[in-house]
């Protein structure tokens, strides 16, 4: 079968699409999230936008590479989330969800692209489902701890770090203003167990 002709041609332009916007939703609330002062959630969304950026890259390719043509228009059929308002908590919740539902498509389109006989493009497809699980985990970590007001808070004694100057002191809760160089306590390193918990898995 030519790519052309396939559901997954359809679907890789699909995703190419979910994946521009999901970049542009997360860019919305690492905006909202710097302006408020929560630098090193910034910092962390920031890397997930790159990420989104480079999932989009690849599908675009993979849709270039299967056509010698010129490829004019793609027509699709999709539905995209446009929930997201400026409420830095309720968007982590909501940007946890939108993952989860890519999550599900990408389940759906790498057993098309496999059915279909694309087994490079089933890979992908796979490949990035397994990315967006640990995006799922890291915005879910991060509304749950802003909304229990544990960002920066624990029960028990842990390193906080200056991700601005790297001092670091132990405590159960961070400082307001680093004893070093003054940054504000959204300049804090949040070391989340998502990436822990990946970390050690693939380790
Ligand atoms: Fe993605
Ligand atoms: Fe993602």
């Amino acid at each position: 079968m030519k790519l052309k002709d396939s559901r997954t041609y359809e679907n890789l332009a699909r995703s190419y699409a979910a994946e521009c916007q999901a970049r542009t939703r997360y860019e919305f609330i690492e905006y909202g999230a710097r302006f408020n002062g929560y630098k090193n959630i910034a910092d962390i969304i920031d890397e997930i936008v790159f990420q989104e950026f480079n999932h989009a890259r690849m599908f675009y390719t993979f849709i270039q590479d299967g056509e010698d043509e010129q490829i004019d228009n793609i027509d699709i059929v999709g539905s995209f989330p446009f929930r997201e308002k400026w409420d830095l908590q309720e968007n982590l919740r909501l940007a946890a969800e939108d993952e989860d539902n890519e999550i599900k498509a990408y389940v759906e389109f790498a057993n098309v692209a496999r059915e279909e006989g694309f087994e490079e493009i089933a890979k992908l497809f796979e490949q990035i489902m397994e990315v967006e699980s640990y995006h799922k985990m890291i915005f879910l970590e991060l509304y749950t701890q802003f909304k229990d007001g544990t960002l920066y808070k624990k029960n028990k004694d842990v390193a906080w770090i200056c991700a601005d100057c790297g001092y670091m002191e132990f405590g159960k809760e961070a400082w307001d203003e680093c004893p070093l160089c003054k940054a504000k306590r959204g300049s804090v390193k949040l070391i989340l167990e998502a990436q822990k918990i990946r970390f050690n898995e693939k380790n």
